[in-house]
């Protein structure tokens, strides 16, 4: 960073006792990296980026060309997301990396073209349209099941066998697999996206107002056009052939209307979200249980604790919708790992006002970025912060929401919130049930933050029967 002011710091110094045995964590930077240093690194890894102060202060503010601010207070969090939302917008970047791929849809859409589009979307989501789909769920963690078991006495990349696991759930749950859908294809076409993507970063646009150009050339158009047209010829073929008997994601956007407007969406609206919620679906899912896995891995009493539970509710069979209440600590061990590797570690603002946040001013323009990571291992809101310890969740009412965002928070949140912890819970539980997972000397995951936070390397476990 070039110059940086730090916030208030109710607890003293940074610095502090480090590594008892603690799961992996990349140190955070110690001293201004100036912007050349800034941009090097946030290409590198976002992590990279945060100062190491940020976990023991509210805020730390600075200028890198444009002015911007680091937010880790829950009181400011609120402000941002919930009580002052329309004044802080998601940041010109976070739209223009994502549009190419999902246009302006309900990820990337602002005012009356967010609003009504939400309206339409939020019923799929309901309770009983999520549990009606977790069918697909189970099967899923049945497949996966099979395919670790293949593994069993010898080391797996278990982040690769999440990413296919959820990648079904979210292929089968938003176009159902029907004929004229390539799967491999869209597949393909994500993972180009993200690797084209991922060199891009936040310091591109704070440091080079010319970057737009740079990012319209970098990324892979084929990719994204190959991708558009597998999803319109998937509703096409729908359209033709009329809903399925368990209606999926798509039959249900389909059947959706604004119930203030009377306005339907369009072939490319409905293909727009079709392909946020698979690209904002599947890989954060994954991320989510590869973390929980590795977590496991790394303390075998929370292990042998989340399996006991496992094996007591579902004893040889998979886990349904209906099981979920019942498995309260393998839910708080999914809790756990998205505090401490949230996928969406990163979220970026722009102000629209003139703003005071934790007594500093904010000016229109800047930039408002919630590290969640640093948020998430701060010392003024968690004790033993990089320490994990599910039991912090076993009273989720002592949390200050606030404080605690890997699905953000006020209008915005996170639309699959509730899809994404049914189906983390339903794999997670059946895998425990069945295996036992052990690091591989050498080979732990680094956390590295591009658009999300992976684990570099990939999540390398032993597999052996439960
Ligand atoms: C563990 C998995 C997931 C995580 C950690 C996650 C995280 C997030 C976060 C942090 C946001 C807010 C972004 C911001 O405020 O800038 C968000 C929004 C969103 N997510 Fe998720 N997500 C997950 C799973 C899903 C799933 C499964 C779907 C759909 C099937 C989905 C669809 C969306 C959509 C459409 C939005 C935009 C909502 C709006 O702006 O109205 N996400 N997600």
């Amino acid at each position: 960073m070039s110059s940086i002011t730090t916030g208030i710091d109710r607890n003293g110094q940074p610095g502090g006792s480090r590594p008892r045995d603690l799961p992996v964590q990349v140190p955070l930077v110690t001293e201004p990296l100036g912007i050349l240093g800034s941009l090097r690194n946030a290409r590198r890894n976002v992590l990279e980026l945060i100062p190491e102060l940020a976990t023991h202060v509210p805020i730390v503010s600075g200028r890198t060309g444009k002015r911007w601010h680091m937010v880790m207070d829950p009181e400011s969090n609120r402000r941002i997301l919930r009580d002052a939302v329309e004044d802080y917008p998601k940041s010109d970047v976070t739209k223009m990396i994502l549009r190419p791929a999902i246009g302006d849809s309900l990820f990337v859409a602002e005012g009356q073209h967010w609003h009504w589009q939400r309206r339409v979307a939020a019923p799929v989501f309901s309770h009983r349209n999520i549990a009606n789909l977790a069918p697909v769920m189970t099967a899923a963690a049945d497949r996966a099941s099979a395919r670790i078991a293949a593994a069993s006495g010898r080391a797996a990349n278990l982040f690769d066998e999440m990413v296919a696991a959820t990648f079904e759930v979210i292929a089968d749950v938003t176009l159902s697999g029907g004929e004229g859908f390539d799967r491999a294809a869209v597949h393909d076409a994500i993972n180009a996206y993200i690797a084209d993507t991922a060199k891009v970063s936040p310091l591109d646009v704070i440091g080079a107002p010319d970057w737009v150009p740079r990012l319209r050339r970098m990324i892979s158009t084929r990719a994204m056009r190959e991708m558009k047209q597998v999803a319109d010829r998937a509703i096409d073929t729908r359209r033709q052939d009329g809903a399925r008997p368990v209606p999926d994601l798509l039959d249900l956007l389909l059947e959706g209307e604004d119930a203030k407007t009377g306005r339907r969406m369009t072939t490319a609206e409905l293909r727009d979200n079709l392909l946020t919620f698979i690209v904002a679906g599947h890989e954060t899912t994954a991320l989510t249980l590869a973390w929980s896995l590795y977590l496991c891995a790394f303390d075998p009493a929370v292990q042998d604790r989340a399996r006991t539970e496992a094996q007591a509710v579902l004893g040889a069979r998979a886990a349904t919708a209906e099981d979920v209440p019942h498995l309260p600590y393998i839910r708080q061990v999914i809790d756990e790992a998205l505090r401490l590797y949230p996928p969406a570690a990163f979220l970026s603002r722009t102000a629209l006002k003139a703003d005071r946040l934790c007594g500093r001013e904010v000016r229109p323009g800047d930039t408002v970025m919630l590290p969640v990571y640093a948020l998430h291992r701060n010392h003024l809101w968690w004790s033993d912060p990089d320490r994990f310890d599910p039991d912090r969740f076993a009273d989720p009412r002592s949390i200050d929401r606030f404080a605690y965002l890997p699905f953000g928070d006020g209008p915005r949140i996170c639309i699959g919130a509730s899809f994404a912890i049914q189906e983390a819970v339903i794999i997670l539980a059946t895998l425990l049930a069945r295996f036992r997972f052990a690091r591989v000397p050498g080979r732990d995951p680094r956390p590295v933050l591009i658009l999300t936070l992976r684990p570099e390397g990939g999540v390398w476990l032993t597999v052996e029967p439960a």
